[in-house]
């Protein structure tokens, strides 16, 4: 009889968002090779938050590409560097080449599985131009409107999680949706949310006439997390996440 020898593999590979106190409730990092969303109200952070996950990574010498298709990348970089002016070598990791910020403008309704082939194929070879090992995608929201009904929505985000996937790329995905939907990692529109390994969810509070934000992490496969929820500071150096227990 043959001998059965059971391979547990290596411990998984994280990779640091270089922010302590979500690093810390994520222990240690969004796991390598793993598909993500960050969700959220409108103005929370998603788009802040990740452009900093993109800009520490591209500073640690991992080559990371962000995709915009809510805004030019020009308008992006503009407002990202408003709010933190302490990002003062964001232009030199993109000259190096570990920081790019590509564009898409999507006009069209997703009509066909060629056009989706399409977009998805242009994705991949935007990362490629760097050899990315990390890609932010700001925002699914306008994909959604840009889809005939939730049904083909879905599959569209499946087949290009599935693509990211195919190519050992850790994702980080936007999306706005609204308050009500609470804890729950049910991603508006989609029929199926077990494509995504991680789920942060950012939220606005309104307090004493001021708004703060929130941060949680709702699902995260592979590994243990911290589900508190946690304040979320923009501060001109980068976004801090008060985490009790990490050191900022
Ligand atoms: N240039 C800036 N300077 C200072 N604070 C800013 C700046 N831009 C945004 N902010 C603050 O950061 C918060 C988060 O902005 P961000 O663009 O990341 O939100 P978002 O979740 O991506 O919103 P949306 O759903 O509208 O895309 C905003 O509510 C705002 O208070
Ligand atoms: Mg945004």
């Amino acid at each position: 009889m043959a001998k059965i020898t059971v391979d547990l593999g290596a411990p998984i590979k994280r990779l640091s968002t270089g922010i302590a106190g979500l690093d810390d409730m994520l222990y240690g990092g969004i796991p390598e090779g793993s598909q993500n969303m960050i969700i959220g109200d409108s103005g929370s952070g998603k788009t802040l938050l990740s452009f900093q996950i993109a800009y520490n990574a591209a500073r640690s010498g991992i080559p990371a590409t962000i995709l915009t298709i809510d805004q030019t990348a020009n308008d992006l970089l503009r407002n990202a560097l408003s709010a933190f002016p302490g990002f003062t070598d964001a232009k030199e990791l993109m000259d190096k080449g570990l920081l790019n910020i590509v564009e898409m403008e999507l006009l069209e309704e997703f009509k066909s599985r060629e056009s989706i082939t399409y977009f998805i194929s242009e994705i991949v070879k935007g990362v490629r131009m760097n050899d990315s090992k990390l890609l932010v995608f700001d925002s699914l929201s306008v994909l959604r409107a840009l889809s005939a009904d939730d049904r083909s929505f879905t599959r569209m985000v499946n087949y290009m999680v599935e693509s990211f996937h195919n190519i050992d790329l850790t994702s980080i995905i936007t999306m706005e949706v609204p308050p009500t939907s609470g804890d729950s990692a049910k991603i508006p529109g989609l029929y199926e949310e077990s494509m995504f390994d991680g789920v942060i969810r950012l939220s606005n509070m309104k307090r004493a006439g001021a708004t703060e934000h929130l941060t949680s992490v709702i699902k995260l496969r592979f590994s243990k997390y911290k589900s508190s929820t946690t304040p979320l500071e923009i501060t001109p150096n980068g976004v801090i996440v008060r985490n009790r227990q990490a050191s900022l």
